[in-house]
């Protein structure tokens, strides 16, 4: 990614800043679009893992939809050019204004997460006389085997419809008489790398199916979440997802019934590796059995690494002396304030330039201003 002129362009900006390649998140897309019409599957872009304005435009340029889980992410949505009709909205806590506001602009699927949010869903859309269309999530009660904070589909999880309530709704189908349940929906969470856990993923969606026949719904499509997970290791070396090993997944295993289109919606492996967060060492300094490297980025940037110890690899972009082992860490008055500990970089001192790679996808959409800290800027490829 970083070829030594492009270093030289970057060392003239004041730091820290998030850059993102666009022609990376072209190729990106392309194989991603070339991949999703080959198996015919329909994916929606997740506006959470990041909404910047120029990345979301080029997403919308390809002809992906949108996966939402505020009113604010629809509103975007809808700000950037996504078609209504493209727009799906999720969320265990969505408010009246926000369902009303979804109802109102006709997106393509309000995703159900409870029996209470489906009477308010349907009581709101009767108010407004319309009928909303609707998706259930179901909670799968399946392990994805991944970060315990970004596990969403076991039952312990609040996400989703539990068994216990989807008795229910389904014996009281009848009342809901300004929704029409249109699909089923599952996300079972995120940066997922085992693939099988995509084909369990599967098996539960084909016996809930089963189950569903036994009642008078037109389920026209299955959407199965996001989650493809990316290599946070070796971006250079896999900088796009294998796609196609992850569709292929679902075109063995998965059983549509004929009318089903079958929907996806990727976050994470779209964006993370387009984006790195580039800081500079404001001071080296020893410790008692460490060396501290220290940035004048920090969790207020990229929070990953603190919150759920994230791995991002991290390059100095302006050394090539021999290797020493360094802690990594920001300004922020927080011992969590860290981007690595037991990094091998080359000797490193004030002033260097360092890169924090795969920083594009939940890195600036969940900055903070903790500390008062000013916002990191953008740079783009294209401008630079
Ligand atoms: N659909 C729903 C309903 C979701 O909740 C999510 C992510 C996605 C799709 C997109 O998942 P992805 O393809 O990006 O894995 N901040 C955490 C990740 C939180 C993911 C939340 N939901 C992190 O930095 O790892």
């Amino acid at each position: 990614m970083f070829t030594s002129d492009l270093i030289e362009k970057l060392n003239q900006h004041s730091t820290p800043f998030y850059y993102y390649d666009l022609d990376l998140l072209e190729r990106n897309l392309q194989t991603l679009q070339e991949a999703s019409q080959a198996y015919g599957y329909k994916v929606h872009y997740a506006l959470k893992a990041n909404v910047d304005e120029r990345i979301l435009q080029r997403i919308r340029e390809y002809g992906f939809g949108a996966d939402c889980v505020s009113g604010n992410e629809v509103r975007k949505a809808l700000e950037v050019g996504f078609p209504a009709s493209d727009i799906v909205f999720a969320g265990v806590g969505k408010t009246d204004q926000e369902i009303q506001f979804a109802i109102r602009n006709n997106i393509h699927s309000l995703n159900c997460e409870s029996l209470q949010e489906l009477e308010v869903i349907n009581a709101l859309s009767q108010q407004m006389n319309r009928v909303a269309p609707v998706s259930l999530r179901l909670n799968p009660g399946l392990d994805a085997r991944t970060h315990q904070y970004i596990t969403t589909g076991l039952e312990g999880n609040k996400f989703g419809i539990s068994q216990v309530e989807l008795e229910s709704i389904l014996k009281n189908l009848h009342q809901f008489t300004h929704i029409n349940i249109i699909g089923l929906h599952f996300h079972i969470g995120s940066q997922i790398t085992d693939l099988e856990v995509f084909r369990e993923l599967c098996q539960v969606v084909n016996a809930i199916q089963e189950k569903f026949a036994a009642y008078p719904l037109q389920l026209s499509h299955l959407n199965l979440g996001g989650g493809l997970g990316i290599d946070y290791y070796h971006p250079d070396e896999n900088p796009i997802p294998d796609y196609h090993a992850f569709f292929q997944v679902f075109q063995e295993s998965l059983k549509p019934l004929p009318q089903q289109t079958i929907h996806f919606e990727l976050g994470r492996a779209v964006v993370a590796q387009c984006g790195a967060l580039i800081s500079r060492v404001t001071y080296v300094k020893r410790g008692l059995n460490t060396r501290f490297v220290i940035l004048d980025a920090g969790m207020t940037e990229l929070i990953r690494p603190a919150l759920y110890h994230g791995y991002h690899k991290i390059q100095n972009l302006t050394s090539s002396e021999p290797s020493r082992v360094y802690d990594v860490v920001g300004p922020v008055c927080e011992s969590a304030d860290f981007f690595g500990k037991g990094v091998e970089l080359p000797e490193t001192r004030r002033g260097d330039l360092i890169a924090i790679r795969s920083v594009g996808a939940y890195g600036q959409v969940m900055a903070s201003r903790y500390n008062l800290r000013d916002p990191a800027r953008v740079i783009y490829s294209d401008q630079i």
